[in-house]
């Protein structure tokens, strides 16, 4: 059974696809909390609709100071000590995590941490928020996403699981970033029921994970 905390910062259209994951199959997934950063996030209208307590703990500024990312991320410690939880699900969070916070999650069966990212870009190509705009820019033909398991060096972590979609010749931004955007909740999707059904084959040296 997975248990997931999502953390998410705007819009949430890939926490709403976990959600209904979870509103799909309450044997395999459930969901004990959202936990923004942002009091404004449109994420927070999705968990009320599915009646996922939200946490909202925002980045504390005094005058121009913003409090440390070790300070923000004691205070989200200290509401994930309250939660049981076995993976941590990165759905658009927009803050970096400190090499402290990841090691703190280590995953109890392999090398890695309990933390998974979707990343919009085939990785290890587009690391970066703009993986859309980098990848469309440099012209590729083929994009996709990247679901992977988050390590101190940022979008680097063991991948688990990519989806891939094509450029066209008249594509804008817009319908590439549409396009993309589908692909991240089947990639989420696909991922969280791999690893709640025991599917995904592990290779241990090197450590690699591949979609059966
Ligand atoms: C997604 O493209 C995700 O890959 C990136 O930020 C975006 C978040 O979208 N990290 P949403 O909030 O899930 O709709």
């Amino acid at each position: 059974m997975l248990n997931i905390v999502v953390f998410a910062s705007g819009r949430g259209s890939n926490a709403k696809a976990i959600f209904e994951l979870c509103e799909e199959n309450p044997e395999l997934i459930s969901i004990c909390a959202l936990i923004t950063n942002n009091a404004n996030a449109g994420v927070i209208e999705h968990a009320e609709h599915f009646g996922i307590p939200t946490h909202v703990v925002p980045v504390i500024r005094r005058s121009t100071r913003k409090e440390t990312r070790a300070n923000h991320e004691h205070r989200i410690t200290a509401v994930l000590e309250s939660l049981n939880f076995n993976y941590i699900c990165l759905a658009g969070y927009m803050r970096i995590l400190t090499e402290e916070f990841i090691n703190a999650y280590p995953h109890p069966n392999w090398p890695c941490s309990s933390i998974i990212n979707i990343h919009p870009a085939l990785l290890p190509s587009f690391k970066g928020t703009h993986g859309y705009e980098d990848a469309f820019d440099h012209g590729v033909r083929v994009a996709g996403v990247t679901t992977h398991f988050v390590s101190a060096e940022v979008d680097s972590g063991p991948i688990i699981n990519q989806r891939y979609f094509k450029r066209y010749a008249a594509d804008t931004l817009t319908d590439f970033k549409t396009r993309g955007l589908s692909e991240e909740h089947r990639c989420y999707r696909q991922t969280l029921m791999a690893l709640a059904t025991d599917t995904l084959i592990v290779n241990h040296q090197p450590f690699q994970l591949f979609m059966s």
